[in-house]
């Protein structure tokens, strides 16, 4: 089964509108500081069908949220936010750079391949106004031990760093919290993934 199979089958599944909370509390608490101007033009990525902004509000913003699953795109509410079937490591989408956010909701962790991730990553900086942001909230490796989970690229601290940096970001925040409380069993141990918060400039 490849990723693409595996959330549709979820979402074929799911019924809870849900995302994570700490994507609500890390935009609110380290983001929207950072965004100081009036209609904004925003990308959501990996929304899934019930994107966060749904429940951010006092924002004057266009927003557009995207995800691969045409089963979550599908079951997406009719809202104000603009929901579209697209996958982030092709370009077609990413051709104009319009954007003053794009918004990471737990996407990046899932592209699991090298080329596909330089892919995601040009299309994120060609997608952006100049000095635009771009904020992802990131599994990472802990400090002692080694977390896999299916379906998803799990790096280190100083690997993310490198790859943002190669890809002519400029870091302004990296944050590093210990146990995130995604797990993984490790010989029978369970062993947690660290979380990092990053917002980064174009
Ligand atoms: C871990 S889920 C997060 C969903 C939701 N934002 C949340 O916080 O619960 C990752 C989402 O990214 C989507 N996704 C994974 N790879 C993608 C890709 N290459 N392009 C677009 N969306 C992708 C999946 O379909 C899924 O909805």
């Amino acid at each position: 089964m490849n990723s693409k199979d595996f959330f549709n089958q979820f979402y074929k599944k799911t019924k809870e509108h849900s995302y994570s909370k700490s994507l609500y509390t890390f935009f609110e608490n380290n983001v929207r500081p950072r965004l100081t101007q009036n209609d904004l033009k925003i990308l959501e990525l990996g929304s899934g069908y019930f994107s966060l902004f749904e429940d951010i509000t006092n924002l004057s913003a266009d927003i557009t949220a995207i995800d691969f699953s045409s089963l979550a795109i599908a079951k997406a509410p009719k809202s104000k936010i603009t929901y579209k079937e697209v996958n982030i490591v092709e370009s077609t989408f990413f051709n104009e750079a319009k954007y003053d956010l794009v918004f990471d909701s737990h996407c990046l962790n899932c592209i699991t391949n090298e080329d596909d991730r330089d892919n995601a990553f040009k299309n994120i900086y060609s997608s952006l106004k100049a000095d635009g942001l771009f904020a992802s909230e990131l599994m990472i490796q802990p400090e002692v031990g080694s977390v896999s989970m299916p379906f998803k690229m799990i790096k280190t601290a100083v690997e993310l760093e490198q790859e943002i940096i190669s890809h002519g970001f400029k870091i302004l925040y990296f944050m590093i919290s210990k146990e995130s409380g995604f797990t993984s069993i490790v010989e029978g141990r369970e062993i947690k993934c660290d979380l990092l918060k990053l917002v980064v400039q174009k």
